[in-house]
């Protein structure tokens, strides 16, 4: 037996104790617990996950096996971005998405070819263009209508001459009404085109890939701060400022907005974007727009795989980064409701909501997980809201792993700040369906 030693305190402000890190290696691995898995095949290496991530050390460290308030936690970098290079059709920009690596890691451990694998919260829609890249069929869904129009055409590319051809018909020079508060951001004639394009999409172009992937480049390259973006220097592509905020940022730069070319940096990206081709044959996707608890659009025990991330409680103001995107989609923003929790219990209703209905639709045998990042510096652990959410419900919940990367290896990466913003380490609340 080990020694105990006090340590942070949990959730609700209890005390918990955590196993001295020197004892920690000697832990006997994690077993696979018992569940019905009669209903479906068994995925490849399904009842020796926990064993192999116990063991895992592809990227030489062991695996740390810890118990903290009753639950087993796994710690390893048993990823980094620079491990495998992500597929490039990945690259577009979206607040708090995770790295390819991270879906790629449980879609090949846990699924084969052809099997169904979910995220309900898909953003950029990392987890179901990773699912369609290894031949799984991707299915997925999100609150924010913009979501969709990002992942979709990623999963079904055109090629970049057919980019070029539709980029031909559009008709750029079209007089028209131009919201004079966006000039804030573009040139008068990058403004124009942005909104003959706007208008092109809108109402005159035909319902194919390349419309697909023209609006999809656009909204990626609105804002930023480089050339590659329509904008004059602005925030990062993935946030936006107002134009109260942008007019401060011009002044105290002292810009205009240049003139920038919309339809050559759509081909630009395209052509870099479209360079590696795009996934495989896979089975048809399934996306949709709503709430990650009324997934009515996901059949009963289909899905083999659930790899997800909600919204962090209130750290990402999604609503305030849509207003610009929303507007060239021709999206009312204001009827978008995206979800802010404030407080924790508030959002672990939302998550507990969430489980019971992955709990319809993941097969028995099936596999979530369920990835939380680190948020108000550590001091808060959402990995024990969501095991806290599970209990009760038909999951074996099997462990938190954590994915801790080199800048937070010298930190107690299990719960103790680090002096950082944001988040910084992956924990994944691992359960498997009954
Ligand atoms: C952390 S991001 C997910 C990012 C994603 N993993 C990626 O790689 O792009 C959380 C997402 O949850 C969405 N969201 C917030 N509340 C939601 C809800 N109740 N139901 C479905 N989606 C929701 C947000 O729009 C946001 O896209």
């Amino acid at each position: 037996m080990g020694t105990w030693r006090p340590a942070a305190r949990g959730v609700a402000g209890a005390p918990f104790c955590l196993y001295d890190r020197q004892v920690i290696r000697v832990a006997p691995p994690i077993r696979h617990p018992a569940v019905s898995l009669s209903a479906a095949p068994e995925p490849p290496a399904a009842a020796t996950f926990l064993d192999d991530l116990g063991r895992f050390d592809a990227l030489g460290t062991p695996t740390r096996q810890v118990l903290a308030d009753g639950i087993p936690y796994l710690i390893n970098e048993y990823w980094t971005a620079r491990q495998r290079q992500a597929h490039v059709l990945h690259e577009i920009s979206y607040r708090a998405c995770f790295k390819p690596q991270l879906p790629a890691f449980f879609i090949s451990r846990l699924t084969a070819p052809g099997d169904a694998v979910l995220d309900p919260f898909m953003g950029r829609g990392t987890t179901p263009l990773q699912a369609a890249l290894m031949q799984r069929r991707p299915v997925g869904s999100d609150i924010n209508p913009l979501s969709i129009l990002l992942t979709r055409p990623r999963l079904a590319p055109p090629d970049a001459d057919a980019v070029a051809a539709a980029l031909r018909r559009v008709t750029w020079h079209r007089p028209g009404d131009m919201p004079q508060d966006l000039l804030a951001f573009y040139h008068p004639r990058t403004l124009s085109q942005l909104c003959a394009l706007r208008h092109w999409l809108l109402d005159q172009a035909p319902p194919d890939a390349a419309t697909d992937w023209i609006r999809m480049v656009a909204l990626n390259r609105l804002t930023g701060h480089s050339p590659g973006f329509f904008s004059v220097y602005t925030l990062p592509p993935n946030q936006a400022a107002s134009v109260a905020a942008q007019l401060r940022i011009n002044a105290r730069r002292g810009q205009v907005p240049p003139l920038r070319d919309v339809a050559d940096i759509i081909l630009r990206k395209s052509r870099q974007l479209l360079k590696d081709g795009g996934p495989p044959p896979h089975p048809p996707a399934n996306l949709a727009t709503g709430k990650a608890h009324e997934l009515s659009h996901v059949a009963d025990a289909s899905i083999a795989l659930v790899v997800t991330s909600p919204p962090f409680l209130d750290v990402v103001q999604y609503r305030q980064d849509n207003a610009l995107r929303c507007w060239f989609a021709g999206i009312d923003a204001a009827a978008v409701r995206i979800d802010m929790h404030r407080t924790e219990p508030a959002w672990l209703e939302m998550v507990r909501a969430t489980l019971q209905e992955l709990a319809r639709v993941v097969r028995p045998g099936g596999h979530i997980a369920f990835e939380v990042g680190e948020v108000r510096g550590g001091k808060m652990l959402l990995e024990r809201s969501v095991w806290q959410a599970a209990y009760g419900l038909p999951f074996a919940r099997l462990a938190v792993m954590v994915n801790a990367q080199s800048f937070t290896k010298t930190a107690n990466c299990w719960g103790v700040r680090n002096n950082t913003k944001g988040t910084n380490s992956n924990r994944i609340v691992l359960l498997q369906r009954m």
